[in-house]
């Protein structure tokens, strides 16, 4: 229960600092510390800034009382997130005044909107830096040192950081994350994420394999393609070469090793193909996850949502699915009360929820958010403790369709990729099966390691994890 729940109410992720190294002070003539909010798009941008700035001669440290620099990798999606990031600057204010020489800077989603409000009226951070402009970080840098209030919100249409190998931050050394498009066209009414990361636009194909061979060959044995819309991936080579889409993206991704697991992230149910289905089946590393937002079950809302399919489709989506890969694990994301939604309206998101049997969902209710198409358009009309109940019976529902997913697969067994040790335990390994669930079993005799694949049975489980056994001779 505790955990789904969680998801809800501390909905942006805890910022988190990282260290990919020990403080080097050799090495670094000053040092950052960052904290990133949000999606995991924004935790791999933060991997990019930080190339850029060790480029420079900026170590990374996780101790805020060394740094020269302090960073906030920011989220705009849900009004909470902004609130967070408001708290965790005025907190470093406090840092500023007993060190003159800091500055602090605002990256991200929150840049562009809040530049005025953080540099002038608020005065606190030095630099503000927008997501396509990270490229400008040591030159912003330069000029805060000078005293200028320095900043760079400018969105771009080619952007991608391509070229740049992105410094792993707090990694347990077998999962990474690659981005391969940048922004997104999509325009559902509800986001803000159009006008925050600007259009979209697809990665090199060349650049993206050459990162998940460099990872496999530092020992990584799981990557996640992260985009806003993994589906539109489309990359046109130079030397009249082929178009490439995100079905042969996968496909040139799971040829790099056959041991290497390849996961994606995020679906729009209107544009992943049977291509991309029938490369997933075709491929045993291609994990059977897809995570795939329905948002809402009305094809009413969903209209006003400007998502472009109906209940239907969705529904149709989800089966075509499991036709290609009975086992697939699905997961979604969920906006309750949004404009205009009627307890009918919920009552169909409720009834989709059942039909899709979800593994998993990230839940929220609707908040508007300034320049999107409902914020112009539509009445933020659902009173905030309809919205809550609504998300309350979103969540219920969840939990029970996790435990019954969780009940299933009791007695199955899966290959796991043991990721390192239990939270809980040393004596346990933690790992994820294919279906992107996490397990948890004792490591007995076994001489295994992070990295390695095993076989576990299931045999119970508890609300978010499955707790299984090692089988011998799987
Ligand atoms: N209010 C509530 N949830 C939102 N999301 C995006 N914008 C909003 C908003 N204004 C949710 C969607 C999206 C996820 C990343 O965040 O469900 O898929
Ligand atoms: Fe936002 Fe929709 Fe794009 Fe996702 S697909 S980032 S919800 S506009």
């Amino acid at each position: 229960m505790l955990d789904i729940a969680q998801k809800v109410h501390d909905e942006s992720r805890q910022g988190e600092a990282f260290a990919p190294f020990a403080l080097d002070t050799n090495r670094y003539r000053r040092h950052f510390y960052i904290e990133s909010y949000g999606c995991q798009m924004n935790f791999s941008d933060s991997e990019i800034v930080a190339s850029i700035l060790n480029g420079e001669g900026f170590g990374a440290t996780r101790n805020l009382e060394e740094a020269d620099l302090i960073f906030l990798n920011t989220c705009s999606i849900r009004e909470k997130a902004e609130q967070t990031v408001r708290k965790r600057l005025t907190e470093f204010k406090k840092l500023k005044k007993g060190n003159p020489a800091l500055l602090v800077g605002v990256l991200g989603c929150m840049a562009e909107r809040l530049k005025a409000k953080f540099l002038e009226e608020e005065k606190l951070v030095d630099i503000v830096v927008g997501p396509d402009a990270y490229r400008a970080l040591p030159q912003l840098i330069d000029e805060a040192d000078g005293g200028q209030k320095a900043i760079n919100v400018l969105l771009s249409r080619e952007e991608t950081y391509a070229d740049i190998s992105p410094v792993r931050l707090n990694s347990n050394g077998i999962t990474a994350f690659v981005s391969i498009m940048r922004g997104c066209n999509n325009m559902c009414s509800f986001c803000v994420v159009p006008f925050t990361r600007g259009r979209e636009r697809s990665r090199n194909a060349d650049s993206i394999l050459a990162e998940c061979r460099d990872l496999y060959a530092q020992g990584y044995k799981e990557i996640t393609l992260l985009g806003q819309n993994v589906d539109s991936y489309y990359f046109i080579p130079d030397a009249d070469g082929q178009p490439v889409t995100f079905a042969r993206l996968l496909e040139l991704v799971a040829l790099v090793a056959p041991d290497l697991r390849v996961r994606f992230s995020t679906s729009h149910p209107k544009d992943i193909t049977d291509d991309v289905l029938a490369t997933m089946a075709r491929y045993e590393n291609i994990c059977r996850y897809i995570h795939l937002p329905l948002q809402s079950g009305s094809t009413r809302v969903l209209g006003l949502m400007n998502r472009n399919y109906s209940r239907e489709w969705y529904k149709a989506k989800v089966d075509r699915i499991r036709e290609y890969m009975p086992d697939c694990g699905i997961s979604s994301d969920i906006i309750a009360g949004f404009c205009t939604e009627t307890e009918e309206d919920h009552q169909d998101t409720l009834d989709l929820m059942r039909f899709a049997q979800y593994d998993m969902s990230y839940m929220f209710f609707y908040s508007e958010r300034p320049g999107t198409l409902a914020q112009r358009r539509y009445q933020d009309d659902v009173p905030e403790a309809v919205k809550k109940r609504r998300l309350q019976e979103i969540v219920e529902l969840q939990n029970k369709l996790s435990f019954d997913s969780n009940l299933r697969d009791i007695g199955k067994t899966f290959k796991v990729l043991i990721e390192g040790d239990s939270k809980r335990s040393e004596l346990d390994w933690m790992g994820r099966n294919s279906q992107n669930k996490v397990i948890v079993f004792p490591k007995e005799g076994y001489n295994l390691k992070p990295g390695d694949y095993v076989h576990v049975q299931v045999d119970s489980s508890t609300q978010a994890t499955l707790l299984g056994k090692i089988v011998a001779n799987a």
